[in-house]
């Protein structure tokens, strides 16, 4: 087979495992690999290159991707989907994996229709929003980097008797927040699957900051982590309760810290090296074995896609996929609300 490779979207660590493995399984099998650049637009613009074992020799332990990223604006429209079938059998794909989030498997999807060639995915997004896939590549390392960086903040927060606010990526999903906070000892996490309207969420932060720098618990630091997606911004989170702590117990002060991008960067874990590499040679096998609009996904729940030789790999529909990211989108999925559920139970500990 003649099998095509790109990554689109947010990049994500792992993003380079996931491309060695495409390449090292189909290679050792026998196919030949095109690498795409720049996601769908280098699709479209046919900028691509074929890909050897050397190209990808050690590229593992990097973040980013070797084969760059876009969100391509003329893609999802029916012109640039017609021309990238086009460029698909121009190049004379037999097969394409994609790796990439949310957007890229609609992309993914939408290709797939007519059967230019195979096409399967591959989740990858820090974000953890992509149905069916217990995680996505990328969130592992984005959760470690969020936690060094709290154990630093909470550091200096001690020596200064200070609370912080500490915002991380997640445009539409708190998972992120919601797992590094708990690893980062946080005080408070706040996520938008909790829906609290701005007068709530502050009352609650102040009630938390009284009895965090009260005399008979006198706490050194209070470390809230807050998922992007929720609206309020920070900055004005962070006023408020400046304002407060002036009379409920001054001397204390509070701070921001935005990590955004630096989340997305670094060299994987091996956790996230283990799941793209073993996606990905489920990609390469699945496409051998005539697969076309799925996804490999990583630990679904149990009964959900076909079973792999990985125990961890189960191949799912893409259109499945799609669904259930809209519920996870909506806060109808059952992910959605056991993570919810969680974070409920679990929030009692956290302001202890
Ligand atoms: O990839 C997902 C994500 O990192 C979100 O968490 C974040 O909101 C968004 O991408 C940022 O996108 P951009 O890199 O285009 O600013």
């Amino acid at each position: 087979m003649r099998i095509g490779v790109l990554t689109s979207g947010g990049d994500s660590p792992g993003m380079n495992a996931a491309i060695r493995s495409v390449v090292k399984a189909s290679i050792a099998r026998g196919h030949a690999v095109v690498g795409i650049r720049n996601g769908y637009e280098g699709l479209l613009a046919a900028d691509m290159v074929e890909l050897q074992l050397n190209d990808v020799d050690g590229i593992s332990r990097f973040g980013g991707t070797m084969l760059g990223s876009a969100r391509s604006l003329y893609f999802p429209t029916p012109e640039g989907q017609a021309d990238a079938r086009r460029r698909v059998k121009e190049a004379g794909l037999d097969g394409l994996v994609v790796i990439g989030g949310n957007g890229s498997l609609a992309g993914a999807h939408a290709l797939s229709d007519g059967r230019p060639c195979q096409v399967v995915g591959l989740p990858a997004s820090i974000d953890n929003d992509i149905g069916h896939s217990r995680l996505c590549i990328g969130v592992d390392t984005a959760v470690n980097t969020i936690v060094e960086a709290c154990d630093r903040i909470s550091d200096t927060a001690r020596a200064h008797r200070r609370a912080f606010v500490v915002e991380v990526m997640g445009r539409h999903s708190g998972y992120l927040a919601m797992r590094a906070g708990i690893a980062a000892d946080a005080d408070a996490i706040l996520y938008a699957e909790e829906g609290l309207d701005e007068e709530t969420l502050v009352q609650r932060l102040r009630k938390l900051l009284q009895q965090s720098f009260s005399d008979a618990r006198d706490k050194k630091r209070v470390l809230i982590v807050k998922a992007e997606g929720v609206t309020v911004p920070t900055a004005r989170i962070v006023e408020r309760l400046a304002k407060f702590l002036e009379t409920d117990a001054p001397g204390v002060g509070i701070r921001e810290t935005i990590l955004g991008h630096v989340v997305r960067g670094g060299s994987p874990s091996a956790m996230d090296r283990l799941i793209a590499q073993r996606l990905a040679l489920g990609a390469v096998l699945g496409l051998e074995a005539g697969v076309h609009d799925a996804m490999l996904a990583w630990e679904p729940s149990e009964g959900v896609g076909a079973a792999t030789r990985d125990p961890s790999v189960a191949i799912v529909p893409l259109a499945e996929v799609l669904a259930e990211t809209q519920r996870m989108l909506d806060g109808t999925s059952a992910s959605t609300k056991a993570r919810v559920a969680l974070l409920q139970a679990y929030g009692s500990l956290l302001a202890l």
